[in-house]
């Protein structure tokens, strides 16, 4: 099979990323319901992957950040399930990288050995991207997951190894995506950092907990990062993408 993610430079040898099997189960088990395409629970997230294809394709969108503005919304449900569906789309490539370095929790939700190394190591010096980097099964999705270490994550983003990352992400290929699963704004200025790197981000709300003005107080902080979208994660009962005004709309329901 050949990947399109392959042409990218974000990988010294993008073809030798070991593989990570997981099962469907694995993944239904963690909300991970991204690549069945099938699957109703899977439609808001095809949904919204068109709308972010289009600026993929249309205004060159490669760097996509996922944050929000207090903790537990569902950032990495979205981050995950996006870049699971996205890299259904033929000819696409996703890459999904975990920043979130106080909580990481992407190698959770896709069934990482907790024991392995991640972007952490990377950007301590410890590792290689390629090494910590796993392709999901057969999928066209490439995932660099994070692990929790005591560092001060701050300076780890803005050193020379943190500024060659964001880089080195910015020079894959138009057929590419990179998600970047953030953390929330009002933890540290961590977001702050990665924003200044981003093409652009979706905001996660939680119905009937994310305020308004947590919401426009998160987009000035971001600012100049382009809002892309937002989305309003309404939990057990359905996930919604909402306006308010920003850069474009998703609308639809049914999640659960
Ligand atoms: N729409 C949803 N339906 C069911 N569970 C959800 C939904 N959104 C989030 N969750 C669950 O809620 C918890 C917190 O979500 P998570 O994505 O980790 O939040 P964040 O990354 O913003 O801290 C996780 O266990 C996740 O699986
Ligand atoms: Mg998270």
């Amino acid at each position: 099979m050949s990947h399109p993610s392959e042409r990218a430079t974000l990988f010294t040898t993008p073809e030798s990323i070991p593989v990570l099997d997981v099962t469907t189960e694995q993944l239904d088990r963690q909300n991970i319901v991204g690549f069945r395409n099938a699957d109703t629970r899977a439609r808001p997230f095809k949904l919204l992957r068109s709308q972010i294809l289009r600026r993929v394709q249309e205004d060159g969108l490669k760097v996509l950040g996922v944050t929000s503005a207090a903790p537990n919304v569902g950032k990495t449900f979205v981050a995950c399930n996006l870049a699971a569906a996205l890299s259904r789309i033929a000819d696409m490539a996703v890459i999904l990288i975990d920043l979130d370095l106080h909580r990481p929790a992407v190698a959770t939700r896709l069934s990482f050995d907790p024991d392995g190394l991640g972007i952490q190591d990377v950007l301590a010096g410890d590792a290689e991207l390629d090494q910590v980097a796993r392709r999901i099964g057969e999928e066209r999705l490439v995932v660099v997951p994070g692990f929790r270490r005591e560092v001060a994550t701050g300076e780890l983003l803005t050193s020379p190894r943190g500024e060659d990352l964001f880089e080195r992400m910015h020079a894959v290929g138009r057929d590419t995506l990179v998600i970047v699963d953030m953390p929330p704004i009002f933890a540290d200025d961590d977001a702050v950092i990665i924003a200044k790197h981003l093409d652009g981000y979706l905001l996660v709300a939680q119905d009937g907990k994310t305020t308004a003005k947590q919401l426009t107080e998160t987009v000035r902080m971001l600012s100049p990062a382009p809002l892309v979208g937002s989305v309003l994660n309404r939990f057990r009962t359905q996930i919604l993408v909402d306006e308010y005004g920003y850069g474009m709309s998703y609308g639809y329901g049914g999640y659960y």
